[in-house]
Formats: structure tokens, sequence, C-alpha cells
């Protein structure tokens, strides 16, 4: 019997639903951190241009690949290669995504739980940081607290999955995201009221060039891969939902326009609100529990702002982790004929189970450790540092190299026709970035993620006094253009 694929009931669905992948816990509690540590104005700048030479091109191969083989990523790659190794990295992106999600949704909790601390008004007896910190510290020592808001969180997302991609995904995002959104824009409506707020957006804005380096280059690259969810087949299958009317790089510019915005508004209200009430901006990763209770705290209706703020970072997480457990749950379908709710139940309860040791990372298994690392380290790693990067490189490769080129062009201009005619330079742009520079970006990502780069730049540097990653792509640079 052959099973009739669900689609999205329309472009905008899928886009708001892809855009729900996207804007996760990396663009509202890393993307701030992460552009305050690095020099805030020229680290955005750089943060851009990653997102739109890297992340686009990478965004839209994920989303055709999907939609051309109607398949989860394992489905996908061995429909198009009919080879055993790309089948295994079409597995490698199903394992990521159990990974990910099974510390993801420890974080998640985390935020959970914060909209109850939010609403009992605990933030207010915080005079500063180290109080919130201390409580912060004594909640996550709470092995029923973690574990339950963990479990919790678990089961809104397995209850979305559940309902399926029309009835339970598309829904769900069309009713989170605008609540979201409209979150968002009352958040920063009311840190851009605050009398300060003006020191918060010079920190956001004020350009520090300095801060740029080799260093935060790969941090603004790894950071596009995991804002954009790519990396791992979460987009390849949201897009297998899609059909060939709908309009792949255009719905690819939405969702990363989407995501970015997000980014962005989140750290206007994040770092106008701390300035306001000056607290410390760089806190790195303790900013959204260590000093953002303390901000709410001493702000005037800080205790609807504060409830409002983590229901806002728990519905960006639920979004995220739904488009998790649907790659594994698409695999499961998919490829060994289970029903959705047999593989809902059954993966979001393992993948709980094995989020256990990451929520008890915090707590009693806290020295459990190898190589320095814990449980929740070494899951966070070993997706972030080396599954998704490796998982990156293999789909750009694969797209330009192994399927082809020429033949992902007539793919991507199924129900795009119009687009092209308006926009062909856009195809050798494409071609340019997915066929070389992403591929070795991504390589160079990758080796300074298991920090094996600085190593073998000094050792280049030492024999040949120069510096290999750019020559490299001068070298391909050249070669392209001589084409
Ligand atoms: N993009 C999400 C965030 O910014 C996280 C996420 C969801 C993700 N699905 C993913 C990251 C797939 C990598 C791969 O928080």
């Amino acid at each position: 019997m052959i099973k009739q694929r669900e689609h999205w009931g329309s472009k905008f669905g899928f886009i708001l639903a892809a855009a729900g992948s996207a804007v996760g816990l990396g663009n509202i509690w890393k993307f701030p951190y992460i552009a305050g540590e690095n020099g805030g104005a020229a680290f955005v700048f750089v943060y851009l241009i990653c997102i739109a030479v890297i992340g686009l091109p990478v965004l839209t191969a994920e989303i055709l690949l999907g939609r051309t083989t109607q398949r989860n990523p394992v489905g996908a790659f061995k429909k198009l290669s009919g080879s055993k190794f790309w089948t295994a990295v079409g597995g490698m992106g199903v394992i990521a995504g159990f990974v990910i999600l099974s510390f993801y949704s420890v974080v998640a909790g985390w935020s959970f739980g914060y909209i109850f601390e939010a609403m009992k008004g605990t933030f207010s007896t915080f005079s500063d940081a180290s109080f919130a910190g201390e409580h912060f510290n004594s909640l996550v020592g709470n092995v029923t607290w973690i574990v339950g808001f963990h479990g919790g969180f678990f089961l809104l997302t397995m209850l979305v999955v559940y309902a399926g991609v029309k009835g339970g995904i598309e829904r769900g995002s069309k009713i989170m995201m605008p609540i979201l959104f409209v979150i968002l824009l009352i958040l920063v409506v009311r840190g851009l009221t605050l009398d300060g707020a003006e020191k918060g957006l010079a920190f956001l804005w004020n350009p520090d060039w300095s801060k740029i380096s080799g260093q935060s280059v790969l941090i603004a690259l790894g950071h596009a891969f995991f804002t954009l969810s790519l990396g791992m087949g979460a987009m390849m299958t949201y897009g297998s939902y899609l059909t060939e009317e709908d309009n792949i790089p255009s719905a690819a510019f939405q969702v990363l326009f989407l995501d970015t915005l997000i980014a962005i508004l989140a750290g206007i209200a994040i770092f106008t609100a701390v300035f306001a009430m000056g607290q410390d901006p760089g806190a790195g990763p303790g900013l959204i529990f260590h000093t953002i209770p303390v901000v709410f705290s001493k702000m005037p209706g800080g205790l609807l702002f504060g409830v409002l703020f983590f229901l806002l970072l728990t519905l960006a997480a639920l979004t995220s982790a739904i488009s998790l457990l649907e790659v594994v749950v698409a695999y499961f379908v998919d490829e060994l004929n289970w029903k959705r709710h047999q593989a809902v139940l059954v993966f979001g309860l393992l993948t709980f189970l094995i989020g256990i040791p990451s929520a008890l990372s915090f707590n009693v298994m806290a020295d459990v450790k190898w190589f320095d690392k814990t449980f929740f380290d070494i899951a966070d790693f070993l997706a972030s540092n080396i599954l998704l990067p490796v998982g990156g490189l293999f789909i750009a490769v694969f797209v330009a190299w192994v399927w082809g080129f020429d033949k992902a062009v007539i793919e991507l201009k199924k129900g795009a026709v119009n687009f092209f005619e308006k926009n062909d330079w856009m195809i050798v742009a494409w071609k340019f970035f997915l066929k070389y520079f992403a591929p070795v970006m991504i390589f160079i990502v990758f080796l300074h993620s298991i920090g094996l780069l600085e190593s073998a730049v000094a050792q280049i540097k030492q024999y040949w006094g120069l510096d290999v990653s750019g020559l490299i792509l001068l070298i391909l640079l050249i070669r392209y253009l001589k084409k």
C-alpha cells in the first residue's frame, strides 16, 4: 500500500513552521550574549554575511532535498544516491536530532519552570545577580524540579508532533509564532521605554571592530548554522511536506528573514532592559537565568514582563523541539512503516530518558565526567561541534557535487520559474557558494570547533609562513572566475 504523504496546508504554514524551527533558544538565549561578547554591531555585521553566503545556500539545499524526494533525511539520501555511505549521512542527521533534542529540552525545561517562578513573584526577592544565580543553582540542583520540567516540556513537544504535520505542527506554529512575535514586540517596547535604554542600544549597535577576529567569524558561522536548524535534516524533513508548486527560494528567504529579525529584536529587548537596570551585560550563558530575573525584579511591571519573557523563550524552544522530534518520527514512519503515534510515543519517551543524564549533569551527576565534560556538555559538543558541521558539509557537497548542481537547479526551478526569470544571477551565486565556498568554510569551522584549527594553522604558518584558509579561498575564487 502506498501511503499518501501529508503536506502543509499552505506555503505560509510551512514558513511559520520552518521559522518556528529556526527561532529557538539560539535566537533568544544565545545570539544576544555572543553578540555582546564579540563586538556588538561588528559581530552582527559578520553574522549577517555568514547567514547570507552560507546559511541561505545550505538552507535552500536542505529544503530542496526534502521536497524533491518527499522523504526524511535517510530516505532522501537513499533515493537520490542509492549508496550506503550517503544513506548513513542521513542516519547521522536522525541521530543528531535525537541527541540535540535530549539536551535542548533540558534548557527548555528551565525556561518552562521559570514561567512559574516568575508567576510566583520569586524574582522580586532578588537584589542582585548573585542571589538570582544561587536561586538558579538550587533549582537545577533539585532533581524533581529539573526532571519534572524537562518531562513537562517533552510532553508538550510530543503532543504537537502526535497531532500530525498539518493538524499539529502547522496548526501549532500558526498559533505559537504570532503569540511569540507579539510578546517579543511588547518586550521590545518595554525595553525601549525604560530610562537608560539608549545605553543598551549603544552596546548592541556601536561596532567594536577590534573584537572581530578569526575566532569571532567562526563563532558567527557556527551560530548561523545552529540558528537556521541546518546540518541534520530538520529543514529537509519540513521541506519534504512541500509540493512542486511551492517556491523554495522565496520561502527560504522568508524563514531566514524572520529568524534574523527575531534574534535582533531579542537582542534589543534584552540589552535595553539589562543596561537600564544597571546589570552586567557580559554574563555570557548565564545572562538569561542569572541576570534577566534581576532585571525584572527592578523593572516597573516586572512581574508581568518576567512571565511574558519566559513564556516567549519556552514557545520559541517548543517550536524548535517539535522540528527535532519530527525528524526522528519521519524516519520511522517513512522507512520502517511505523504509525506516527507509535513513533512519537516510543521516541518521545526514549529521548526524554536519554535527556535525564543531561538534566542530572547539573546536580547528582555533576561530577561524572569524561574528558572533563559532563553528560550535558558531551551531548552539546557532539551535536553542535561535530554532527551539525559534518552534516552541513555533506549536504552541501552532496547537492552540488554528487547529486549534481544542474539537476538540483532543475528541481529548484519547479514552483519558482518566475522568481528566477527576474533573479537569474541567484543561480550563479548559489552555485559558487554551495559548491566551493560553503564546503571550505564549514570544514574550517569544523576544525575550529574540535580544536584542531589553531594548531593546524600554527604548523602551516611555521612551515610556509602563510594563512592557509585565505589561500584556499583565493585559489577557488580564481578558478571559478576563470571558467
Ligand atoms: N534553530 C534552533 C535554535 O535556534 C535549534 C534547532 C532546532 C536546531 N532544530 C535544529 C539546531 C536542527 C540544529 C539543527 O534554537
